[in-house]
């Protein structure tokens, strides 16, 4: 049924685990609707001819409906379109929570391509490469306009925006190669914007990590991805370029700013009251936008780093401060040698 289906909506195939469930609303969604237009189109033709003027100027009879029928009707609409609703919006909701063991993948749009870095400081073009079976979180951002990350056949798609981090996830069920679309208008190569997610089997995938191409003869594409070091150490190299260790620590300790040691994944009091919680977003949202969650007690005194990070950079600094979530550095740690106070300070962004 499902594969009839499938076939007559021309559907690609269902290779993440909840391609299907979205399939099996859109069939619903569909055949629901479609039988409830055949049957009022139905119902028009019939009232033509039931009710058509049988005499030059003779009325019609009056209709009455009785109250019951109008509420069952009524009723039942809108509890099929609730349905829809209670249904859609629960999928939703589990298609936007990353489960908390998915392995994360740093996305950048630019025109026209799509870049991938991965945790072990590995970079690709075009071709996302990942293991059947696992939760893969995807955090993606956008170097210049809007562009759209869509995988029609996980059922995946999420807008990228500039100078915004979001979050999307997906844990692909057959190994293989996939297309990744851009579905948003994003400039003359818009339609060429193409890439691949191939998918790997845990052994295919184990061999790709150490660095071999992939066995072409099943059809995937081969590609390795380049080398750039362990993506949290340039995070730390990052943050010593860039002056962050002038007000936070690696240790826990409080300074000018909140220390990142155990930072990511708790959830943070910030000024007005409200509690927020220390994902990738709010990591990154705090670089571009620090004014608009100020930790508790502390000064409103950090700069916009929008336009000064380069996104590398910002998934470098994003690994860093997550790979210190559980190993806060010992106070004796030696923070890296910084420049003095001034000199490494960055420039406010011209206007
Ligand atoms: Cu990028 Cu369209």
């Amino acid at each position: 049924m499902n594969n009839l289906l499938r076939g007559w909506l021309n559907l690609p195939p269902q290779a993440s685990t909840y391609a299907q469930d979205v399939d099996l609303l859109h069939y619903f969604v569909i055949t629901s609707t479609m039988l409830g237009s055949v049957f009022v189109f139905l119902l028009a033709v019939y009232y033509v001819f039931r009710y058509r003027q049988r005499a030059p100027r003779a009325t019609t009879p009056r209709v009455k409906t009785s109250a019951p029928l109008e509420f069952l009707i009524i009723g039942g609409l809108q509890t099929l379109f609730l349905g829809f609703w209670v249904v859609g919006a629960s999928m939703y909701n589990h298609m936007q929570t990353p489960p908390s063991d998915a392995m994360p993948i740093y996305v950048t749009a630019k025109q026209w391509m799509w870049k991938f870095s991965y945790p072990d400081g590995r970079a690709s073009m075009d071709v996302l490469t990942v293991p059947v079976n696992r939760p893969v979180k995807l955090i993606m951002t956008s170097r210049d306009v809007i562009h759209s990350f869509y995988v029609p056949a996980f059922r995946m798609k999420h807008d990228v925006v500039p100078g915004r981090y979001y979050t999307a996830w997906f844990q692909a069920n057959t190994p293989g190669v996939y297309d990744v679309e851009c579905a948003e208008y994003c400039g003359v190569s818009h339609s060429r914007m193409l890439g691949k997610v191939q998918v790997l089997t845990q052994d295919d995938y184990t061999h790709w990590l150490e660095g071999h191409p992939v066995p072409t003869a099943e059809g995937l594409i081969g590609a390795t991805a380049t080398s750039g070091g362990d993506l949290a150490k340039t995070g730390r190299a990052v943050a010593a370029r860039r002056g962050c260790f002038n007000c936070h620590t690696i240790d826990g300790q409080p300074h000018i700013g909140p220390s990142w040691a155990g930072l990511y994944d708790s959830y943070v009091k910030v000024d007005g009251g409200r509690v927020v919680y220390a994902d990738e977003a709010y990591l990154t949202r705090s670089m571009m936008d620090p004014q608009a969650d100020v930790v508790l007690g502390y000064k409103p005194v950090m700069p916009t780093y929008r336009g000064i990070l380069q996104e590398p950079e910002v998934a470098a600094l994003v690994e860093f401060i997550r790979s210190i979530q559980t190993q806060p550095f010992p106070p004796s740690v030696t923070l890296p040698r910084v420049e003095p106070l001034g000199s490494g300070q960055p420039q406010e962004p011209k206007p």
